[in-house]
């Protein structure tokens, strides 16, 4: 009872002073604050490794997360509003009642949740072109992730990915940090403008800081590229990858996560160069930083050396996350740096005062609560909406021998049956791609949706038959649509030497072929690939990316009803390991057709 009353006073006391600056209540609660509650805020545990719900009230824990996969036991809609809810109200109960932060990997819609809308993944976003539909699905996304009570969304990745052979490709809008920088823009802004009817703000959060898609093959895990070293002059970061992250500070993000990679071979993780002067000093960020997932453990040293190196280069908020090192063990080892003044409470008290004034800034001392009464935005059909216009505009037309659009514009039937086939014909998990609803993502019927397939059957104007026939040696159509591309993927598991096609799926393109139908290839995948032995073939080829849940957006585009406006926001190389760095490239960036 005695801590519901503390945080109604601190309240009280906010309240009663409404022209009291947030600096200024953040000063008096840093006042009032113990070392151990300090080293409570700076402290984010993904909610799974938990040893004791308590442990958020008697630490003062300042943020809990749901990583990659990581849900309440039920994935239902009152199941995660009630996790929410059951955490923010230990940290209510906590001594000074600071509000809980819960930050999630709302990526592309809020994908860790079942019926959630899926949008396209960046790659996709950046084949639109297009600010708009980028601010319209972050805030969809954010009206979708606010409705679960959860205020922080770990979004958006503005990535320059410029060799496609890391995993993380997909997660970025463009190898052109120009279209990036505009891209990256709507999407803070999207995601953090309040919706219409939640008054509930998300924050956003602009990753990795700093160089992540720029790391030289083989310097990653594995000897690839995930996690690797970026060399670039600071003169060149200040060209290049910089300008993306100031228009996001100036967009208003609120947080900044540092990047797994290394700089000129020091981490990120560790550099006082990058996450203070830099990012807090040249460009003037005010906002938190955030480690990665157990992201400081890779700083060379031991773990409280890493700790050291990391806090006083300038990182706010640890995600420890509890899986490898203990959280307690992190708070242990965090105080004892304190007290052995190897860090300066001035950091500390810098640190805990972003914290704190993010958490004023997302209106959590005022509503920290949430209720059942937003439930219905998620998935909702304005939402997925949205999401059908956003993989219509994402589809990229780059081949075309007169077989597209499949009707022509008075509704004249050009092929009355066609056969759909390929192992992405109906396969929602393959179309929604990494980070849904597990980390790695899944196959088949993970979640809501419809499939390419089914989007066809639905829209298939009135004279053409659509059949399925998944290896397209059964039936003889008049034309064939063969979805072919990668399996899901996350991060370093995505991580590939060579970016060749599927043997299974090219057998099955050539089944078509020797059915003497013509062949239309739709390519799910989160980068270019090789496809330039291949392609003389296929009548048509269109690239769909990662498109998500809204799969009718691809038939939208087949069928007529969208001409298509896609274009490539990555260059496509006749070898695509060789990223952007290709001697010949096949496409060119901006490359696409539009129907005449
Ligand atoms: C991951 C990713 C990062 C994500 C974080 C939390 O390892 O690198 O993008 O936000 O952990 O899931």
């Amino acid at each position: 009872m005695q801590n519901i009353l503390s945080f109604l006073t601190i309240l009280a006391l906010f309240s009663c002073q409404p022209d009291t600056s947030i600096d200024q209540k953040v000063d008096d609660i840093i006042k009032q604050m113990t070392t151990a509650e300090k080293v409570g805020q700076m402290t984010q545990i993904d909610h799974r490794f938990l040893d004791d719900h308590e442990d958020i009230t008697d630490y003062a824990i300042g943020s809990l997360l749901s990583g990659g996969g990581s849900h309440p036991k039920e994935n239902t809609h009152k199941a995660w509003v009630d996790l929410y809810n059951g955490y923010q109200e230990k940290a209510l109960a906590s001594r000074l009642g600071i509000p809980l932060i819960y930050g999630i990997d709302a990526v592309h819609g809020h994908n860790n949740v079942k019926g959630a809308t899926i949008y396209p993944h960046n790659i996709g976003l950046g084949a639109t072109g297009n600010p708009e539909i980028v601010r319209s699905v972050s805030h969809a996304t954010s009206s979708e992730v606010a409705a679960t009570g959860i205020n922080w969304t770990f979004a958006p990745c503005i990535a320059t990915p410029q060799d496609y052979r890391w995993g993380r490709t997909y997660e970025g809008f463009s190898s052109d940090p120009k279209l990036v920088l505009d891209l990256g823009v709507a999407a803070v802004e999207g995601y953090q403008s309040s919706t219409k009817k939640n008054p509930r703000k998300v924050i956003a959060c602009a990753k990795h800081f700093i160089g992540d898609g720029n790391t030289i093959y083989g310097t990653g895990i594995n000897n690839l590229v995930d996690r690797g070293n970026t060399v670039l002059t600071k003169e060149s970061l200040k060209k290049t990858l910089i300008p993306v992250y100031q228009a996001a500070i100036d967009a208003g993000v609120e947080t900044v996560m540092a990047s797994y990679n290394s700089w000129n071979g020091v981490k990120c993780h560790g550099s006082k160069e990058l996450l203070t002067d830099i990012l807090k000093v040249e460009m003037g960020f005010d906002g938190f930083v955030i480690s990665d997932w157990a992201g400081i453990d890779e700083i060379p040293g031991d773990y409280k050396s890493d700790i050291v190196t990391s806090i006083n280069a300038g990182m706010d908020m640890v995600m420890v996350s509890g899986e490898g090192e203990p959280y307690k063990k992190f708070m242990a080892l965090l105080t004892e740096a304190i007290q052995e003044e190897l860090i300066p409470m001035s950091r500390i008290d810098d640190a805990v005062s972003r914290i704190l004034r993010v958490k004023f800034r997302a209106g959590l001392f005022d509503d920290p609560l949430m209720d059942y009464d937003y439930l219905s935005e998620i998935g909702s059909d304005e939402n997925r909406q949205i999401g059908r216009d956003a993989v219509r505009q994402s589809v990229v037309v780059l081949k075309n021998e007169s077989i597209l659009p499949l009707s022509n514009s008075n509704g004249k039937v050009r092929w009355s049956k066609i056969v759909v086939a390929g192992r992405g014909a109906d396969n929602l998990g393959m179309q929604c791609g990494g980070w849904t609803i597990d980390w790695q993502g899944g196959q088949g019927d993970i979640t809501d949706g419809t499939t390419i397939l089914e989007g066809l059957r639905e829209n298939a104007p009135l004279g053409i038959e659509v059949v399925s026939d998944p290896l397209a040696n059964s039936v003889k159509g008049d034309l064939a649509i063969v979805v072919i591309g990668e399996d899901p993927y996350t991060e370093f598991f995505g991580d590939r030497d060579s970016l060749n096609l599927n043997e299974e799926d090219l057998q099955v393109i050539e089944n078509a072929k020797a059915q003497g139908m013509k062949v239309v290839v739709l390519l799910i995948s989160g980068r270019p690939m090789n496809i330039a032995d291949h392609f003389d073939n296929w009548d048509a080829f269109a690239a769909i990316w990662l498109p998500g849940s809204e799969g009718e957006g691809v038939a939208d585009v087949l069928f007529g009803n969208y001409n298509p406006t896609g274009r490539l926001s990555f260059p496509w190389p006749v070898h695509a390991e060789e990223g952007t760095s290709a001697s010949s490239m096949l496409y060119n960036l901006g490359a696409g057709l539009s129907y005449e």
